[in-house]
């Protein structure tokens, strides 16, 4: 299974719920494999002291050019305190966009191999998905994507001018994540959203700067996020996208409606009709 994790603006929390979602996989659902795929520069070689250069994105584009004499997936690979494999992006933008292209040549294949051959979850932070975004290779490939959006009007407003496009890619299963802010209840604006799109809506990930410091390298634990808010949510999120997609389920279906009336008028984000898939 091929999960792609992306935004539209801002930076609303993908590489955290990737990393999440990673370590709280379900046991038996194959050792899930994070792919940092983020065209403006890693963030995990920086809070984690990784050396992207002698394994990583780099290295896995170098194999893929290489074709037949590859190393295999497990080369690129940097295990991260707590155990989660991850292959992780240089830091900058013009470093990153150019493996990210370097991956056609091959590394693109030898990571499809890995998750469609060994049975491995690949979950690929595509980092913010614009116009020039280098991610196509993973929306072409990917069973379901995770847009990321924190309730806020802003960036719900993006989401409403880019639905279109993002029906325009064909995705065989998307979701729209929500990640709760510090300043609001959990479920704000999660309502609004769900009466036009649906079980598309996964969320609210909770607000929970202690589990959010755990996956960025700035806080440690022995014990994990497991008993977190995030992580429990991560857990649930997990199981649900595990079981879905590897089983082909459609989502259940949804009727969409626009908020009208009063929550229209107050100046709230309409978000257009999704097409049933
Ligand atoms: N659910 C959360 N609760 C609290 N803090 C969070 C949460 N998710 C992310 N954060 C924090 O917000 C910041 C940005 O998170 P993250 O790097 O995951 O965002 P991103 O969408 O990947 O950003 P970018 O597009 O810049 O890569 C980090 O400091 C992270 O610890
Ligand atoms: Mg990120």
């Amino acid at each position: 299974m091929i999960i792609a994790v992306g935004s539209l603006k801002g930076s609303p929390g993908a590489t955290t719920l990737t990393l999440a979602l990673a370590d709280r996989w379900p046991v038996g659902g194959g050792e899930p494999l994070v792919v940092e795929a983020d065209p403006a520069g890693g963030d995990l070689g920086a809070r984690f002291g990784l050396l992207t250069a002698s394994r990583g994105l780099v290295t896995l584009a170098a194999a893929g050019r290489r074709g037949g004499a590859a190393r295999p997936v497990e080369d690129h690979i940097h295990e991260l305190p707590g155990g989660l494999q991850v292959i992780a992006a240089p830091a900058g933008a013009e470093q990153a966009s150019q493996v990210l292209g370097e991956l056609d040549g091959g590394g693109w294949s030898l990571l499809w191999s890995a998750a469609r051959g060994q049975g491995r979850p690949l979950l690929v932070d595509c980092g913010r998905l614009d116009a020039r975004s280098s991610g196509r290779p993973v929306l072409d490939a990917a069973d379901v994507l995770l847009l990321v959006v924190r309730a806020r009007d802003d960036e719900l407003s993006h989401l409403a001018a880019r639905i279109p496009v993002v029906q325009s890619w064909e995705l065989p299963a998307w979701y729209v994540v929500v990640v709760a802010q510090p300043d609001r209840s959990a479920d704000y604006r999660v309502g609004d959203i769900s009466r036009v799109l649906g079980s598309r809506v996964l969320g609210p990930v909770p607000y929970d700067a202690a589990a959010a410091g755990v996956l960025a390298g700035r806080r440690h634990t022995r014990v994990g996020i497991g008993r977190t808010k995030l992580g429990r949510t991560a857990a649930s999120l997990a199981d649900y996208l595990a079981a879905s997609v590897s089983t082909d389920v459609p989502a259940e279906p949804w009727t969409p409606a626009l908020p009208t009336g009063a929550a229209a008028s107050a100046g709230r984000v309409a978000l257009p009709r999704t097409r049933a898939r």
